[in-house]
């Protein structure tokens, strides 16, 4: 191992909100995704030999000096990209891809709302939304205005002090990328036939009302997508950010800046420091 992501599943996970969701036997070692180096294959391996450079998603237990990981869930690291920029990627990538074009059905001319949009999730979505060719509301604080429009958003709105049932209407769909009350706040910006991804809010297709669609979106390994996600890291044409790099040591202040606030980005464990 040799870099590794943190994600809001650790925080959850911890405190007991996944019992019924994400039944896990206990003990559990953390950590959902990682960027390391092969240094054994098993007798089945096909794709990867010892010594390759592999990023990725696992079931869990990535926070550890070695994993066994399953080698259909992994990709190789591209030249030139780092293995702290490498773990950064599987899940919050993939989530933006999957909530955008599987779940969310984005079509080009489309608008989009996306809350929590500077987080790890959220800074992919803006872009991968911007891509797509949509209009891309954001909605996150204030002080992250600039870094949400260097990343392309057309719109931001400043959640403290622009609520956006008052600054965003006719949205053809809303991720929501943070949980709580804000799916359930967002029907009615939607226009008809909308919308509302959460990658949070587990309960929210039951309360989907009519005429709109509401969808738990679960993030699922790609490794073929994330392949090329990380081609475009490395080849300058998609943006990372790291909100912080710390120590494999120092993880539970890792984990509890994740849950109470950070800059934006993603927060990343560097197991080589
Ligand atoms: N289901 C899945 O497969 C899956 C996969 C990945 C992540 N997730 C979940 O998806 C969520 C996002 O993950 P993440 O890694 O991107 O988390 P994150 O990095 O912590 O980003 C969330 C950001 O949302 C912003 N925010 C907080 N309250 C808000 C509000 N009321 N309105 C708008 N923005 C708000 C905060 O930024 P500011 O400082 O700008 O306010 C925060 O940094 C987490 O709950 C995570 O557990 C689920």
């Amino acid at each position: 191992m040799k870099a590794a992501g943190v994600n809001g599943f650790d925080w959850k996970l911890q405190a007991g909100y996944l019992q019924r969701a994400y039944p896990v036997p206990m003990p559990a070692t953390l950590g959902l995704e990682l960027a390391g180096t092969v240094v054994q294959a098993g007798p089945g391996a096909k794709v990867f030999k010892v010594g390759d450079r592999v990023m990725g998603t696992v079931g869990m237990g990535a926070y550890a000096d070695h994993v066994a990981a399953d080698e259909t869930k992994l990709c190789r690291i591209p030249d030139g990209l780092s293995d702290v920029v490498a773990a950064c990627l599987p899940v919050a990538s993939l989530t933006a891809w999957q909530a955008l074009h599987a779940a969310g059905e984005l079509r080009a001319g489309q608008k989009v709302l996306i809350h929590g949009a500077s987080g790890g999730v959220g800074g992919f979505a803006v872009q991968f939304a911007k891509e797509a060719g949509v209009m891309v509301v954001a909605s996150a604080s204030g002080r992250n205005r600039e870094y949400l429009l260097g990343l392309g958003a057309d719109q931001v709105l400043d959640r403290h002090t622009e609520p956006f049932e008052q600054h965003a209407n006719g949205v053809d769909l809303v991720l929501d990328f943070v949980g709580g009350d804000l799916a359930a706040r967002s029907w009615p910006v939607l226009a008809p036939g909308g919308a509302v991804v959460s990658t949070a809010a587990l309960d929210i297709a039951a309360n989907a009302p009519g005429g709109y669609r509401g969808i738990f979106h679960s993030m699922r390994s790609d490794p073929a997508r994330l392949e090329q996600i990380a081609q475009s890291v490395a080849s300058g044409k998609l943006k990372t950010t790291i909100a912080e790099v710390l120590a494999l040591s120092r993880y539970p202040e890792a984990v509890e800046r994740n849950k109470n606030g950070h800059a934006p980005g993603k927060i990343v464990l560097d197991f080589t420091i």
